[in-house]
Protein backbone atom coordinates (compact mmCIF):
# COMPACT_ATOMS: atom_id res chain seq x y z
CA UNK A 1 0.00 0.00 0.00
CA UNK A 2 1.42 3.60 -1.08
CA UNK A 3 2.30 5.20 2.48
CA UNK A 4 1.58 8.76 2.97
CA UNK A 5 4.77 11.14 3.05
CA UNK A 6 3.27 14.50 3.15
CA UNK A 7 0.42 15.10 5.41
CA UNK A 8 -1.65 18.57 5.92
CA UNK A 9 -3.69 18.79 9.11
CA UNK A 10 -5.96 21.91 10.39
CA UNK A 11 -6.07 22.12 14.23
CA UNK A 12 -3.04 20.57 14.62
CA UNK A 13 -2.20 22.99 18.18
CA UNK A 14 -4.28 20.81 20.35
CA UNK A 15 -5.96 17.68 21.02
CA UNK A 16 -6.51 15.28 18.13
CA UNK A 17 -4.62 17.04 15.37
CA UNK A 18 -1.67 17.21 18.22
CA UNK A 19 -1.63 13.76 18.56
CA UNK A 20 -2.39 12.79 14.76
CA UNK A 21 0.92 14.74 14.09
CA UNK A 22 2.92 13.87 16.72
CA UNK A 23 1.81 9.76 15.66
CA UNK A 24 2.68 10.59 11.97
CA UNK A 25 5.78 12.75 12.70
CA UNK A 26 8.64 10.51 12.16
CA UNK A 27 12.09 10.61 9.39
CA UNK A 28 11.09 10.98 5.71
CA UNK A 29 7.23 12.33 7.21
CA UNK A 30 7.05 16.41 6.15
CA UNK A 31 4.12 17.37 8.11
CA UNK A 32 2.21 20.85 7.27
CA UNK A 33 0.29 22.29 10.18
CA UNK A 34 -1.82 24.84 10.60
CA UNK A 35 -4.07 26.54 14.12
CA UNK A 36 -4.60 29.84 15.30
CA UNK A 37 -2.21 29.59 18.65
CA UNK A 38 0.84 30.39 17.97
CA UNK A 39 3.19 29.55 20.98
CA UNK A 40 1.15 25.97 21.10
CA UNK A 41 1.63 25.19 17.62
CA UNK A 42 5.03 26.07 17.67
CA UNK A 43 5.39 23.71 20.75
CA UNK A 44 3.82 21.10 18.46
CA UNK A 45 5.90 21.53 15.28
CA UNK A 46 9.21 21.08 17.89
CA UNK A 47 7.99 17.82 19.25
CA UNK A 48 7.66 16.38 15.63
CA UNK A 49 10.55 17.89 14.83
CA UNK A 50 12.25 15.72 17.56
CA UNK A 51 10.75 12.72 16.48
CA UNK A 52 12.54 13.37 12.67
CA UNK A 53 10.00 14.98 10.74
CA UNK A 54 9.99 17.61 8.26
CA UNK A 55 7.86 20.54 9.45
CA UNK A 56 6.09 23.57 8.32
CA UNK A 57 3.61 25.40 10.64
CA UNK A 58 1.04 28.60 9.18
CA UNK A 59 -1.22 30.82 12.01
CA UNK A 60 -4.91 30.30 9.72
CA UNK A 61 -8.02 30.60 10.56
CA UNK A 62 -9.97 27.84 8.92
CA UNK A 63 -12.70 30.81 8.12
CA UNK A 64 -9.98 32.52 5.93
CA UNK A 65 -10.73 30.83 3.00
CA UNK A 66 -8.07 32.71 0.59
CA UNK A 67 -5.75 32.49 3.43
CA UNK A 68 -5.86 28.54 3.89
CA UNK A 69 -6.25 28.03 -0.01
CA UNK A 70 -2.79 30.19 -0.85
CA UNK A 71 -1.08 28.37 2.06
CA UNK A 72 -2.13 24.41 1.02
CA UNK A 73 -1.68 25.39 -2.66
CA UNK A 74 2.14 26.73 -1.27
CA UNK A 75 2.45 23.36 0.99
CA UNK A 76 1.44 21.01 -2.28
CA UNK A 77 3.86 22.85 -4.35
CA UNK A 78 6.78 22.83 -2.10
CA UNK A 79 5.76 18.98 -1.04
CA UNK A 80 3.21 16.85 -3.00
CA UNK A 81 0.27 16.69 -0.54
CA UNK A 82 -0.64 12.88 0.10
CA UNK A 83 -2.95 13.07 2.75
CA UNK A 84 -5.11 16.38 4.28
CA UNK A 85 -7.21 16.02 7.41
CA UNK A 86 -9.58 18.49 8.12
CA UNK A 87 -9.44 18.53 12.27
CA UNK A 88 -10.04 22.25 13.28
CA UNK A 89 -13.20 22.10 15.04
CA UNK A 90 -15.03 23.86 17.62
CA UNK A 91 -17.85 22.75 20.33
CA UNK A 92 -20.49 25.17 22.42
CA UNK A 93 -20.06 22.97 25.15
CA UNK A 94 -18.73 25.05 28.25
CA UNK A 95 -19.46 28.24 26.62
CA UNK A 96 -22.60 30.50 27.35
CA UNK A 97 -25.17 29.69 23.95
CA UNK A 98 -25.33 32.99 22.25
CA UNK A 99 -26.64 33.15 18.59
CA UNK A 100 -23.76 35.09 17.33
CA UNK A 101 -21.04 31.46 18.57
CA UNK A 102 -24.30 29.05 17.19
CA UNK A 103 -23.51 30.66 13.90
CA UNK A 104 -19.32 30.26 14.54
CA UNK A 105 -19.68 26.55 15.28
CA UNK A 106 -21.02 26.14 11.34
CA UNK A 107 -18.68 28.80 10.47
CA UNK A 108 -15.58 26.73 11.67
CA UNK A 109 -17.15 23.06 11.40
CA UNK A 110 -18.38 23.25 7.67
CA UNK A 111 -16.72 26.06 6.27
CA UNK A 112 -13.80 25.72 7.97
CA UNK A 113 -13.54 22.32 6.15
CA UNK A 114 -14.88 23.07 2.62
CA UNK A 115 -11.74 25.72 2.86
CA UNK A 116 -9.36 22.97 3.65
CA UNK A 117 -10.81 20.43 1.13
CA UNK A 118 -11.76 22.42 -1.64
CA UNK A 119 -7.99 23.74 -2.39
CA UNK A 120 -6.87 20.22 -1.60
CA UNK A 121 -9.02 18.27 -3.67
CA UNK A 122 -8.23 21.02 -6.68
CA UNK A 123 -4.41 19.91 -6.64
CA UNK A 124 -5.02 15.78 -5.98
CA UNK A 125 -7.70 15.71 -9.08
CA UNK A 126 -4.98 16.57 -11.09
CA UNK A 127 -2.25 14.49 -10.06
CA UNK A 128 -5.10 11.65 -9.92
CA UNK A 129 -4.44 10.94 -6.41
CA UNK A 130 -4.62 12.02 -2.48
CA UNK A 131 -6.15 11.11 0.64
CA UNK A 132 -8.78 13.59 2.60
CA UNK A 133 -9.94 12.72 6.16
CA UNK A 134 -13.02 14.95 7.31
CA UNK A 135 -12.97 14.68 11.12
CA UNK A 136 -17.05 14.82 12.04
CA UNK A 137 -17.92 13.27 15.18
CA UNK A 138 -20.16 10.60 16.96
CA UNK A 139 -22.49 13.61 17.83
CA UNK A 140 -23.08 13.41 13.37
CA UNK A 141 -25.13 10.06 14.14
CA UNK A 142 -28.53 12.08 16.50
CA UNK A 143 -29.23 15.58 16.74
CA UNK A 144 -28.75 15.66 20.81
CA UNK A 145 -30.56 19.14 22.59
CA UNK A 146 -27.32 19.92 24.72
CA UNK A 147 -25.71 20.68 21.01
CA UNK A 148 -28.00 21.55 18.02
CA UNK A 149 -25.51 23.40 15.91
CA UNK A 150 -22.55 20.81 16.45
CA UNK A 151 -24.37 18.14 15.91
CA UNK A 152 -26.21 19.99 12.71
CA UNK A 153 -22.63 20.87 11.82
CA UNK A 154 -20.89 17.40 12.27
CA UNK A 155 -23.94 16.06 10.06
CA UNK A 156 -23.54 18.07 7.34
CA UNK A 157 -19.60 17.17 7.50
CA UNK A 158 -20.50 13.41 7.38
CA UNK A 159 -22.93 13.80 4.83
CA UNK A 160 -20.59 15.58 2.88
CA UNK A 161 -17.59 13.30 3.52
CA UNK A 162 -19.65 10.31 2.29
CA UNK A 163 -21.01 11.78 -1.22
CA UNK A 164 -17.92 12.91 -1.84
CA UNK A 165 -15.88 9.49 -0.85
CA UNK A 166 -17.74 7.97 -4.11
CA UNK A 167 -17.80 11.22 -6.56
CA UNK A 168 -14.14 11.48 -6.16
CA UNK A 169 -13.18 7.98 -6.23
CA UNK A 170 -12.91 7.48 -10.25
CA UNK A 171 -10.51 10.20 -9.75
CA UNK A 172 -8.06 8.47 -7.38
CA UNK A 173 -8.56 10.41 -4.33
CA UNK A 174 -9.47 8.26 -1.07
CA UNK A 175 -12.07 10.30 1.53
CA UNK A 176 -12.62 9.39 4.90
CA UNK A 177 -14.75 10.15 7.41
CA UNK A 178 -13.94 10.48 11.18
CA UNK A 179 -16.60 10.10 13.22
CA UNK A 180 -14.69 10.09 17.00
CA UNK A 181 -16.95 9.44 20.37
CA UNK A 182 -15.66 11.10 23.90
CA UNK A 183 -11.64 12.10 23.55
CA UNK A 184 -9.69 13.89 26.04
CA UNK A 185 -8.65 17.21 25.09
CA UNK A 186 -9.15 21.20 25.59
CA UNK A 187 -12.46 20.93 23.67
CA UNK A 188 -14.17 18.01 26.06
CA UNK A 189 -12.22 19.30 29.42
CA UNK A 190 -14.70 21.84 29.58
CA UNK A 191 -17.63 19.72 29.38
CA UNK A 192 -19.64 19.30 33.22
CA UNK A 193 -21.57 16.44 32.15
CA UNK A 194 -20.70 12.36 32.22
CA UNK A 195 -18.49 11.00 28.89
CA UNK A 196 -19.00 7.67 28.59
CA UNK A 197 -16.24 5.53 26.83
CA UNK A 198 -13.37 8.46 26.79
CA UNK A 199 -10.61 7.76 25.64
CA UNK A 200 -7.31 9.93 25.10
CA UNK A 201 -6.63 11.39 21.69
CA UNK A 202 -3.33 9.57 21.08
CA UNK A 203 -5.39 6.59 21.33
CA UNK A 204 -7.81 7.84 18.72
CA UNK A 205 -4.98 9.30 16.57
CA UNK A 206 -4.41 5.31 16.40
CA UNK A 207 -7.45 4.23 15.26
CA UNK A 208 -7.67 6.95 12.96
CA UNK A 209 -3.96 6.27 11.38
CA UNK A 210 -5.25 2.58 10.91
CA UNK A 211 -8.52 3.40 9.28
CA UNK A 212 -6.76 5.89 7.10
CA UNK A 213 -4.66 3.19 6.02
CA UNK A 214 -6.78 0.98 5.13
CA UNK A 215 -8.73 3.20 3.75
CA UNK A 216 -11.98 2.88 5.13
CA UNK A 217 -14.38 5.12 4.21
CA UNK A 218 -16.00 5.54 7.89
CA UNK A 219 -13.50 5.52 10.87
CA UNK A 220 -16.26 5.47 13.93
CA UNK A 221 -15.17 4.27 17.73
CA UNK A 222 -15.05 3.74 20.13
CA UNK A 223 -17.08 0.65 19.16
CA UNK A 224 -19.64 0.90 22.37
CA UNK A 225 -20.44 4.38 21.48
CA UNK A 226 -20.80 3.62 18.43
CA UNK A 227 -23.42 1.03 18.99
CA UNK A 228 -25.71 3.04 21.34
CA UNK A 229 -26.06 5.46 18.58
CA UNK A 230 -26.98 2.86 15.92
CA UNK A 231 -29.30 2.01 18.42
CA UNK A 232 -30.99 4.90 18.76
CA UNK A 233 -31.24 5.53 15.09
CA UNK A 234 -33.25 2.31 14.67
CA UNK A 235 -34.98 2.90 17.41
CA UNK A 236 -38.87 4.38 16.55
CA UNK A 237 -38.41 7.92 16.32
CA UNK A 238 -40.31 8.87 19.33
CA UNK A 239 -38.85 7.05 21.64
CA UNK A 240 -35.20 8.04 20.42
CA UNK A 241 -36.12 11.32 21.06
CA UNK A 242 -37.13 10.35 24.21
CA UNK A 243 -33.48 8.70 25.23
CA UNK A 244 -31.87 11.95 23.39
CA UNK A 245 -33.59 14.50 25.77
CA UNK A 246 -31.63 12.85 28.85
CA UNK A 247 -28.22 12.52 27.39
N1 LIG B 1 -12.69 15.80 21.66
C1 LIG B 1 -13.74 15.10 21.29
O1 LIG B 1 -14.39 14.41 22.10
C2 LIG B 1 -14.19 15.10 19.87
C3 LIG B 1 -15.13 14.15 19.47
C4 LIG B 1 -15.56 14.13 18.17
C5 LIG B 1 -15.05 15.02 17.25
N2 LIG B 1 -14.13 15.94 17.66
C6 LIG B 1 -13.64 16.86 16.64
O2 LIG B 1 -12.25 16.74 16.55
C7 LIG B 1 -11.68 17.96 16.09
C8 LIG B 1 -10.55 18.37 17.03
O3 LIG B 1 -11.11 18.60 18.31
P1 LIG B 1 -10.29 18.46 19.65
O4 LIG B 1 -11.11 17.70 20.59
O5 LIG B 1 -8.92 18.03 19.37
O6 LIG B 1 -10.35 19.97 20.14
P2 LIG B 1 -9.21 21.00 20.59
O7 LIG B 1 -8.21 20.35 21.44
O8 LIG B 1 -9.96 22.19 21.09
O9 LIG B 1 -8.51 21.36 19.20
C9 LIG B 1 -9.19 22.07 18.22
C10 LIG B 1 -8.19 22.50 17.18
O10 LIG B 1 -8.90 23.22 16.17
C11 LIG B 1 -8.28 24.49 16.01
N3 LIG B 1 -9.26 25.51 15.64
C12 LIG B 1 -10.42 25.82 16.24
N4 LIG B 1 -11.01 26.82 15.61
C13 LIG B 1 -10.21 27.17 14.59
C14 LIG B 1 -10.27 28.14 13.57
N5 LIG B 1 -11.29 28.99 13.46
N6 LIG B 1 -9.26 28.21 12.68
C15 LIG B 1 -8.20 27.38 12.78
N7 LIG B 1 -8.07 26.44 13.71
C16 LIG B 1 -9.08 26.34 14.62
C17 LIG B 1 -7.64 24.82 17.33
O11 LIG B 1 -6.61 25.75 17.10
P3 LIG B 1 -6.18 26.86 18.21
O12 LIG B 1 -6.33 26.19 19.53
O13 LIG B 1 -4.80 27.15 17.82
O14 LIG B 1 -7.13 27.97 18.01
C18 LIG B 1 -7.13 23.46 17.76
O15 LIG B 1 -5.90 23.19 17.15
C19 LIG B 1 -12.82 18.97 16.06
O16 LIG B 1 -13.32 19.07 14.74
C20 LIG B 1 -13.87 18.33 16.96
O17 LIG B 1 -15.17 18.75 16.67
C21 LIG B 1 -13.68 16.01 18.94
Amino acid sequence: MHKVKSILITGASSGIGEALALAYAKPGISLSLTGRNSERLAKVAKACEQYGATVATANIDVKDAEKLRSWILERDEAVPLDLVIANAGISNAGQSRTEEFDREIFNVNLFGVLNTIYPALSVMQKRQEGQIALISSMAAMYGFPRAPEYCASKAAVKSLGESLRNKVKKQGIKVSVVCPGFIKTPLTDVNKYGMPFLISATKAAKIIIKGLERNQGLIAFPWRMNSVLWLLRVLPHKLAQRIAAYI
